[in-house]
């Protein structure tokens, strides 16, 4: 328990008047000690302990700040002066001392102000909330203060500004109201400044302050919400550091900026900046840093950039400078890092490399970044030659060709991303011969090209980049063995091995060889064996948070400790292999899952109860097409986020319960093929307006579509076939908007999800029928439809379905429906599948059906028409009798010719007129 600050002060000067004897004893025992000064005196050790006592340390970064350990010089974070024994430093740095990054919280103590000697005090990084007056106001010989990301609040210490020895002062990322800023006034010895993440907005003109500080060599103002900035002349002999990031600048002060011609460092990220970057630039001689990411700067790059010969980073990231690369760049001896990304920049970086190689007695570019840009062509041979590469990114460019084998000879490289690029031929063991340094390797294509990029690397290759933590090779060519060269990376977090072409065994030593591994994607291959979860020492890691291994021939169950072994899993599919046995309870414990997909697998048995009761971000269930029964847990129903459910083919039973009226988010309901039964609930439409698949189909459902069910206006796939269901067709499903449409604005995204910048598509299976089944995939996601065959509905087709004009399936087949075609059927232009065989229709079939230029499945079959069919170009496409069958009436080709009497019952007029012109 904390003491109160007043009390613990009274606390210690008691401590002091009762030890002072043994104070001076403890100073004279040190001073006999061979002319060493005691380290410690005794009175800052209590107020350090005081200090201890209002701090929260969950992990005992303090555990050396002890009474019994007397040597407080020797704490952790605390130094003296090694001549007085004055505590003269105190570091707590939380950033700094990552080896223990451990945050410190609490208020700070009054009795700190003991320390009357403190030079150098660093709090930067923890969750300090409170700073007392009296500390800031004692410790006058301060020279070195960093307060930064804590959670400080209020105003800022009037006392701060007696502080006029400080050389350095950083107060950024707090939550300090600064009004004004005039406790600047008197730091007169100031030489760095970071007030960032601070709003300065309302400091107006107290922001001259800053101009008066003569020795400020680096200011940091990022993220402090200027627009603009009294003109900062006084400085321009002495700034060399000037961090603006991420304010509203815009250009014209950019231009009042290139004056300051010793700046050597400027950072104007994030700053609005419009038009083309200055030729005037190329005053700034000193710049070793140019910042200007994040704005909207066009034109292309001027060359002058290149007669900043100091330039040793230069960022130009996210803008939409267009154009090649200057042909002066390659001048640019001291460049370590160049980003150019996220620009419309066109042309091969051929020339760049070839000269900037040439740089005497080398070329120091360490990170080269041109990811997301036009530029084409492929890599040259020469870049082999910079040597001091650590990254090269070339993600989505527009280059192509063969990957040299020279980028082997890059010895310090760490990552390669060449991912999503159109390379071809092949990679030997020669492109990675001394890529020793390698952390991250992306070679990753989108889609499998014809020709894959093939791994020709022998059988016994024992890879050098033993520190690999990072491989994402999907869709290149890898199999078809299982590549045996994992086998040395025990380091890998994060396996991406999609689409590889691996038809082989999951070897034995696989799963168990990577203790930290967070991400493993084996999709689409044909791996057989048993779950590499399974195997025993298999894999077992609570950092996974990611595991596909769908579109494989895995088989065995799913391990009953899966929560043990992986118990942070996100995202889990398992879809599409030959699993068996039923679903353990185990996974219905992994409390982070977000998507869980099971789908077309052997499962059996029922569901645990309580499935999935706790997992609060859970969005997707995926356990179609298995043999899984009995009632569905209510847990399952209730997911507060579900998004997607898919239970389809399978042989579960029950009603929809109404708790499903809580899940608002659902947008994919498909519990297509069980066994389930009941009404359609009237809340449906009413509670889940965001559905856009309900599909029941092939079930025993029964009653009524209620008008309510019309509130579901995002519904674009609607398939209630095979049911015993009955009544009318109600008029209002004109009001399906969302099938109303021909182009939907937002299409229905399968589900992908970006984790450590790998993205991650799971399909959810939706079968729609169409004659044949389709899996419901990315070409399906602008499919509309509705089948309502197979049921007794009766009455008419209501002519407001005809305004549905997205819609690409109606089927109606199978029905009771009574009287005519609506007359409009041909505005439905999307039509490729029209069912509307076995009902009682009757009448002629409309002229305007000719109008349907996409149709390829019709079926009329089995009603009462009458007349004569439509000609038109798509019907004449359609030569199969069978689809008029069963309607005495009809005539006309295909069927047999219409007998010239106009008699013949629902023929009109036109019609007619049409006989008699045919046979006249
Ligand atoms: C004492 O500190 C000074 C300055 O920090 C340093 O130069 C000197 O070497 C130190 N002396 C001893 C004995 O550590
Ligand atoms: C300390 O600061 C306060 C308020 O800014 C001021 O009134 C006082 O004179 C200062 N004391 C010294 C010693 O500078
Ligand atoms: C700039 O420096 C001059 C001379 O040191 C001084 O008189 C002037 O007040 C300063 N300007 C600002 C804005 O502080
Ligand atoms: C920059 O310097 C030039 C020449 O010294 C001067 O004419 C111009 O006014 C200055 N621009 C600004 C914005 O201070
Ligand atoms: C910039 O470099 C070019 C070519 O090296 C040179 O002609 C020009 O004079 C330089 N400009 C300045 C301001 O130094
Ligand atoms: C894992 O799941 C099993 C089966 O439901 C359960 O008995 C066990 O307590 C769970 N373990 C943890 C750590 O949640
Ligand atoms: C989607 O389904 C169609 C039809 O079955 C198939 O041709 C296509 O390859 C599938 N697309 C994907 C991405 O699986």
């Amino acid at each position: 328990m904390a003491i109160p600050s007043i009390q613990s002060a009274i606390l210690l000067s008691f401590l002091v008047l009762f030890l002072g004897p043994y104070l001076q004893t403890a100073k004279l025992c040190s001073c006999s000690d061979d002319h060493k000064v005691s380290n410690c005196h005794f009175i800052e050790r209590l107020a350090l302990l005081d200090f201890k006592k209002g701090v929260e340390d969950p992990s005992n970064r303090l555990s050396s700040w002890r009474l019994d350990n007397e040597d407080c010089c020797k704490w952790h974070g605390v130094g003296c002066n090694n001549v007085t024994g004055y505590v003269k430093e105190l570091d707590l740095n939380n950033i700094k001392d990552m080896a223990q990054a451990t945050i410190l919280s609490g208020g700070i103590s009054p009795a700190l102000a003991q320390l009357k000697h403190l030079k150098y005090l660093d709090l930067g990084g923890n969750a300090f909330h409170s700073i007392p007056d009296q500390f800031i106001g004692s410790v006058k010989e301060l020279r070195y203060l960093d307060l930064s990301r804590n959670f400080f609040e209020g105003k800022i210490p009037q006392q701060l500004g007696n502080l006029s020895h400080l050389h350095h002062l950083d107060l950024s990322y707090n939550r300090f109201s600064i009004q004004e800023l005039q406790f600047l006034s008197h730091l007169t010895s100031l030489e760095y400044l970071d007030l960032s993440g601070s709003d300065l907005s309302k400091t107006g003109e107290s922001l001259q302050y800053i101009n008066r500080l003569h020795s400020l060599s680096e200011l940091h103002l990022s993220n402090c919400q200027l627009s603009s900035f009294p003109l900062m002349t006084n400085f321009t002999t002495t700034l060399s550091v000037l961090d603006l990031n991420d304010n509203y600048f815009g250009g014209f002060f950019f231009k009042a900026i290139l004056n300051f011609t010793t700046l050597q460092s400027l950072d104007l990220s994030w700053n609005e900046i419009h038009g083309p970057i200055p030729r005037a630039i190329e005053q700034m001689t000193s710049l070793k840093t140019l910042h200007l990411k994040m704005n909207d700067l066009t034109g292309p790059i001027p060359d002058v950039l290149a007669n900043l010969t100091s330039l040793e980073c230069l960022d130009l990231e996210d803008n939409h400078l267009e154009g090649p690369i200057p042909l002066s760049f390659g001048a640019l001896c001291k460049l370590k890092e160049l980003s150019l990304s996220g620009n419309n920049i066109s042309g091969e970086i051929a020339e760049f490399v070839n000269d900037i190689s040439l740089c005497r007695p080398n070329s120091l570019l360490e990170t080269l970044d041109l990811e997301q840009t036009k530029l084409t062509g492929n890599i040259p041979y020469s870049i082999g030659n910079l040597k001091s590469l650590r990254s090269l990114y070339l993600r989505e460019t527009s280059m192509n060709g063969a990957i040299p084998k020279s980028l082997g000879q890059l010895s310090e490289l760490e990552v390669l991303d060449l991912s999503l690029n159109a390379w071809d031929g092949e990679l030997t063991e020669d492109h990675f011969a001394n890529l020793a340094n390698l952390i991250g390797l992306y070679i990753g294509f989108e889609e499998k090209p014809p020709k894959p990029l093939f791994f020709n690397l022998g059988s016994n290759w024992v890879c050098p980049f033993t520190k690999l933590s990072d491989l994402d090779l999907t869709n290149c060519q890898l199999g078809p063995h299982f590549p045996s060269w994992l086998r040395n990376l025990n380091r890998l977090d994060i396996i991406v091995l999609e689409n590889i072409g691996i038809s082989d065994k999951i070897p034995n030593w696989f799963p168990k060889i990577y203790p930290s591994l967070q991400i493993l994607d084996l999709s689409n291959n044909q791996i057989s064996g048993k779950l590499p979860l399974e195997l025993r020492n298999g894999l077992k890691s609570t950092k996974m948070i990611l595991l596909n291994l769908r579109d494989n021939l895995f088989s065995g169950t799913i391990p009953l400790n899966i929560n043990e072994t992986m118990p942070n899993l996100v995202f889990l599919s398992l879809s599409n292999n030959l699993i068996e046995g039923s679903i353990p309870s185990s996974i219905c414990n992994l409390k982070q899952l977000i998507v869980v997909s099971l789908s077309s697998n052997n499962l059996s048995g029922e569901l645990p109860q309580e499935c999935w009761k706790d997992p609060q971000y859970l969005q997707v269930i995926d356990l179609s097409n298995n043999h899984l029964s009995g009632k569905v847990p209510i847990s399952i129903w209730s997911a507060p986020q579900l998004s997607i459910l898919s239970l389809s083919k399978n042989g579960f039973s029950g009603n929809l319960p109404p708790i499903l009226k809580t899940l608002g988010p659902l947008r994919v309901i498909d519990i297509g093929e069980n066994s389930f039964s009941g009404n359609l609930p009237m809340w449906m439409g009413k509670r889940l307006p965001h559905l856009e698949i309900l599909r029941l189909r092939s079930n025993s459902f029964s009653g009524f579509i209620h008008e309510h069910h019309c509130l579901l206006h995002s519904l674009r796939i609607l398939d209630l076939a095979h049911n015993g269901l009955s009544g009318t067709i109600p008029h209002c499903f004109g009001n399906f908007s969302g099938m109303a449409t021909v182009d939907p604005t937002n299409p229905f995204s399968i589900y992908p999800m970006v984790i450590n910048s790998h993205e991650f598509v799971d399909r959810v299976n939706v079968w729609i029928t169409k004659g044949i089944e389709l899996e419901y995939n990315g070409t399906l996601a602008f499919l509309k439809c509705i089948d309502l065959s197979h049921n007794a509905f009766f009455g008419e087709i209501p002519t407001e379905i005809t305004g549905l004009m997205g819609i690409s399936i109606l089927n109606l087949s199978m029905n009771q429906l009574t009287g005519r075609i609506p007359e409009k059927i041909g505005s439905m232009q999307r039509l490729e599948v029209l069912d509307l065989s076995r009902n009682q229709l009757s009448g002629s079939i409309p002229p305007s059906i000719s109008a349907l230029n996409y149709l390829s499945h019709l079926n009329l079959s089995n009603n009462n028409l009458s007349g004569r069919i439509p000609s038109g170009n798509q019907l004449k496409t359609l030569p199969d009798p069978s689809i008029y069958a069963g309607n005495p009436g009809l005539c006309g080709a295909p069927l047999k010719d219409c007998a010239p009497h106009p008699d013949i019952h629902g023929l009109n007029h036109e019609e007619d007129k049409e006989t008699i012109c045919h046979f006249s």
